[in-house]
């Protein structure tokens, strides 16, 4: 169904745009289903996703799998998952602009196949690769605002943030999203039924 995302990864797999291509092990386009709804688009890879290919499988992973969860989402069934940069920065390090931008034509061209309705910028680097704001996750966390095609996007916290941070009191990081993933899986539920009353 989405044959030209197939075509992009293909492409990707052998990008040599930036001098990631020499430390990387492998190229993470995406994980999910690809769909025209929810979209999450994290950092970077980090080494269990370099080693697997795929984004999210490691620590901060696993605990994105359990949030979603917690909301009745998974990753099997309703969520497309990729990041900002496709090839993990060594030791980890925040991707730098120049490498952002080598990377950005595919993250676009992700967007612009799928066309999805909804939008989880997951973290600060998501967040700042689509808006232009002086202000951090913890302020913008939790808003609705206008994205690509129509799309609504979300600034959320990344889940490496909450292992750093495991209180569940209320108004701590966990909490606050928790408060988020339940509405943004109104939205998402809102979604379909429009479908199925279209
Ligand atoms: N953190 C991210 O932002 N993306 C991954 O794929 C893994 C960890």
């Amino acid at each position: 169904m989405y044959e030209e995302l197939d075509l992009i990864q293909k492409e990707v797999s052998t990008c040599t745009k930036c001098p990631l291509c020499q430390s990387r092990h492998t190229v993470v386009f995406s994980d999910g289903v690809p769909n025209n709804k929810l979209m999450l688009i994290g950092e970077a890879p980090g080494y269990n996703e370099d080693m697997q290919g795929k984004p999210f499988v490691g620590r901060a992973g696993q605990l994105l799998d359990k949030i979603l969860e917690s909301v009745g989402l998974s990753r099997e069934k309703d969520i497309y998952i990729c990041n900002t940069i496709k090839c993990r920065p060594p030791e980890n390090r925040d991707p730098s602009p120049s490498e952002k931008e080598a990377c950005r034509s595919y993250l676009d061209a992700q967007i612009r196949i799928l066309k999805p309705k909804i939008i989880l910028l997951c973290g600060k680097v998501a967040l700042t690769s689509f808006m232009n704001t002086p202000l951090g996750i913890s302020k913008l966390r939790g808003q609705w605002f206008d994205g690509p095609y129509g799309s609504k996007m979300m600034p959320i916290f990344h889940p490496s943030y909450l292992l750093r941070n495991p209180s569940k009191e209320v108004g701590s990081p966990k909490w606050l999203m928790w408060q988020d993933m339940k509405e943004i899986k109104k939205a998402y539920d809102l979604l379909n039924e429009t479908e199925h009353t279209e």
